[in-house]
């Protein structure tokens, strides 16, 4: 079959004309030509137009990354994106390098650049051409965060030292030499990976223990991690610009250790070639179904509805069509593209750059059950809206669900809340009663370290409320993973009234089961009732003000400020002996140069919140927010970053709908949180064997962690560490 006859065929296959009459699959065919038409020609055109007006989520799929311009709103002020392009239709498209190298013209681009605008050298046909000649590769360690303007570094291969039950990951940056490819922009990458084979002949396979995803930024700063289709991906690259993927290998508890091998081929390709075709068909012929069942969902439930709403979903599903109109498989629609030929396999291979994958498995698993419990919010109130899933539906509890173990992945457990007066929270770990079977499923997780049991008398005073309370108390107290439980009541008292009402609910809940632990947030005492002379003092005199009310003590990160001497201040007032402990969180503060998970911080500096947190001893850590965007009715709808808060405060992970998948896409902060508490374990390795003096020695011997204000910016510390434990630790 010839490549037009495979394209008719696919055509009739897609839309199932095969089954009907020849006069009407006439009619349909008359049909769809006419709407092919108009597409192309009106949708070609007002495209950029619409683009350029609308700040709405700019993402292709399926491997566009062209479109790959992502706008926000921050607050009230709309924040651009340096390429969502300015409003002046006349910028000259900047010299891109030769095919050479080795030019300068890197960092040219403040201003927008146009995504219509071609420059495309037709002289090169990628078929004939080394790709190394084509396109710039390089690979950069998780803790880079790798702008557009990144500058071309030697290729290396990846070499990752993972334990078992551990992921680890690592970037590869690509940026073009030249164009190749079609208008606006510089050519299409295919990224294909083989598994990793260890001399043995154990695997890792593609797809499953080794995953890509391609790095969007949000408000100019890459955070989102799309998926990618493996074994083969197809990637845009714009012209001047250094896009990001990003590789994770997970390893099963299971792996026999070793050294594995593999290798990613990138290759540039002309366009959406057919040796691409047949591991594209059939996934996007699945997108497109969702995308246009979304529309559907999205525009169908108008009736009755405000105007503002219906605008809303309106612009959503505009979004989507777009979206699907702009996809590879219509790409060909478009009247500036020509004839795109076959690529022979072998040619492929030859002209490719190979990347090499080196990844040392070694005997250490990390615990299932993490060591330590980080326990982290998410807003039950967010899920709703966006998701407009209704209170104890079944649609609700899935998405909670989902939620849930989504979290667990990343070592985290989580809570839901609900924010009440005041500062009063609403947290639970298990939307389902303790009676229910299917709690058994959620608070026997081995992966879940802490969990928080839902003190209901916040919803309702009733007396309901407080027999369901006990009734869920006696359920619980009973099992063996209730030394797991906490109570989280109250978010950072600030007077005295507030800090009584966290004493009448312990009284309360301490009558049905005195070993309960209730959880409280602080940063200082009360203020209308100064427990000691200066903020300090009132602050670490907390403990002895609300004992026996309080089991953890959780105090903000941002009380220490840069005096990590006043955490023996903290702890000398704690009674270990009595089951109390320190835990710290973060939120708003710390900020710069501080660790903390806003977005524009460095990559070690979000992967330095857990170095703190070891060094200092605590041994528990809480965060208030994993999905707190501002309210949305629809799923796909943009997402803003509540306001008053540092952008991704709040915010570790965006619902895929946005980028047109149906999971949930982490953010690489989500990652680095990952992997500090992967480190946790490491040190906690190190320090079995060695004691804690030289687990606190080795993390400042090798650079990485020495204070609030003095970590490494840089990534070789960290691997020097994580070496030196393998080599210490390994058997
Ligand atoms: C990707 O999306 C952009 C829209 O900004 C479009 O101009 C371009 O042609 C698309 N490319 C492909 C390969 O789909
Ligand atoms: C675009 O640039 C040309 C040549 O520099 C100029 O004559 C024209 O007025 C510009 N158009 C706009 C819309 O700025
Ligand atoms: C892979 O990495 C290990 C550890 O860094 C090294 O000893 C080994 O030689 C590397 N293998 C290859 C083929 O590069
Ligand atoms: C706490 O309980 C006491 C005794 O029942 C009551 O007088 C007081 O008003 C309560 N305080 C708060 C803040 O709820």
């Amino acid at each position: 079959m010839n490549w037009v006859q495979r394209k008719i065929y696919l055509y009739n296959v897609t839309f199932g004309l095969y089954m009907l009459d020849w006069w009407e699959r006439y009619i349909f065919n008359i049909l769809i030509l006419v709407l092919l038409y108009f597409v192309c020609y009106n949708g070609s055109r007002s495209a950029t137009e619409f683009y350029r007006s609308h700040l709405k989520v700019k993402l292709g799929f399926g491997g566009n990354i062209t479109s790959r311009c992502y706008t926000l709103t921050f607050g009230d002020n709309k924040i651009k994106m340096e390429n969502s392009g300015g409003d002046d239709q006349n910028v000259t498209v900047p010299p891109v390098e030769g095919v050479a190298g080795g030019g300068t013209g890197y960092g040219w681009s403040d201003v927008g650049q146009q995504c219509s605008n071609p420059l495309i050298d037709i002289d090169i046909d990628p078929r004939k051409v080394p790709s190394a000649d084509l396109v710039h590769v390089w690979c950069m360690p998780s803790s880079a965060n790798i702008g557009q303007q990144d500058v071309p570094r030697p290729l290396e291969p990846i070499t990752l030292l993972v334990a078992r039950n551990e992921r680890e990951s690592a970037q590869i940056a690509m940026r073009p030499k030249v164009s190749w490819g079609a208008p606006g922009i510089a050519g299409v990458v295919q990224v294909q990976c083989t598994d990793l084979c260890s001399t043995s002949g154990d695997r890792l396979v593609s797809g499953q223990s080794l995953t890509l995803r391609r790095v969007v930024p949000i408000l100019g700063v890459p955070d989102a991690l799309v998926p990618l289709d493996l074994p083969v991906s197809q990637i845009n690259l714009l012209p001047g610009e250094t896009t990001a993927v990003w590789v994770s290998i997970d390893v099963p508890t299971g792996q026999p250790p070793g050294q594995y091998e593999g290798e990613i081929f990138i290759t540039a390709i002309k366009g959406d070639t057919d040796s691409s075709a047949p591991y594209f068909a059939k996934g996007e012929k699945h997108q497109i179904y969702k995308e246009l069942r979304n529309c559907l969902d999205v525009v169908e439930p108008i009736n009755g509805k405000s105007s503002d709403e219906v605008a809303e979903r309106v612009k959503s599903a505009t979004t989507s069509l777009r979206r699907v109109l702009l996809s590879p498989t219509f790409i060909e629609c478009s009247p500036e593209n020509g004839h795109i030929d076959l690529m022979e396999e072998d040619m492929l291979t030859s002209l490719s750059l190979h990347l090499k994958l080196n990844v040392t498995v070694w005997e250490f698993t990390l615990p299932v059950t993490p060591s330590l419990p980080a326990v982290f919010g998410i807003s039950e109130t967010v899920i709703e809206d966006r998701y407009g899933v209704e209170h104890g539906s079944e649609g609700w509890y899935d998405a909670l669900e989902q939620h849930f173990k989504w979290l667990l992945h990343y070592r985290i457990s989580p809570f839901f809340c609900r924010w009440g007066d005041g500062m009063r929270v609403f947290a639970y770990s298990c939307p389902w009663t303790a009676e229910n079977p299917k709690s058994e499923e959620y608070y026997s997780d081995p992966r879940l370290a802490a969990y928080a049991v839902p003190f209901t008398p916040v919803l309702s005073g009733g007396d309901a409320a407080k027999e369901f309370l006990r009734k869920e108390i006696e359920t619980l107290k009973s099992k063996t993973h209730w030394k797991k439980s906490y109570f989280y009541l109250w978010d950072e008292p600030l007077n005295v009234e507030q800090y009584d009402s966290i004493r009448n609910m312990s009284i309360e809940i301490r009558n049905y089961a005195p070993d309960a632990r209730v959880l409280t947030t602080y940063y200082s005492g009360p203020n209308d009732a100064p427990l000691a002379l200066n903020n300090f003092e009132a602050f670490v005199k907390v403990p002895k003000f609300l004992r026996p009310h309080t089991q953890i003590y959780c105090t903000s990160e941002w009380v220490l400020g840069n005096r990590e001497d006043l955490v023996k201040d903290i702890v000398s007032e704690l009674q270990p002996e009595n089951g109390e402990e320190w835990w710290t969180y973060v939120c708003m503060g710390p900020s710069d140069p501080h660790p903390n998970w806003h977005l524009g911080m460095r990559g070690t500096q979000h992967r330095a919140v857990m170095w703190r947190v070891w060094k200092e001893g605590g041994t528990g850590f809480l965060y208030w927010g994993s999905n707190c965007y501002e309210k949305a009715t629809v799923a796909s709808a943009e997402i803003r970053f509540r306001r008053g808060l540092p952008p991704g405060d709040g915010v570790l992970f965006y619902p895929g709908e946005v980028f047109s998948t149906s999971q949930l896409v982490a953010s690489v902060r989500l990652e680095r949180i990952l992997s500090g508490l992967q480190d946790i374990e490491y040190l906690k390795l190190y320090e079995s064997r060695y004691g804690r003096d030289e687990s606190l020695a080795l993390l400042e011997k090798t650079g990485v962690y020495l204070g609030p204000e003095r970590y490494t910016l840089d990534h070789t510390p960290v691997d020097l560490m994580r070496g030196e434990i393998f080599c210490a630790c390994r058997s």
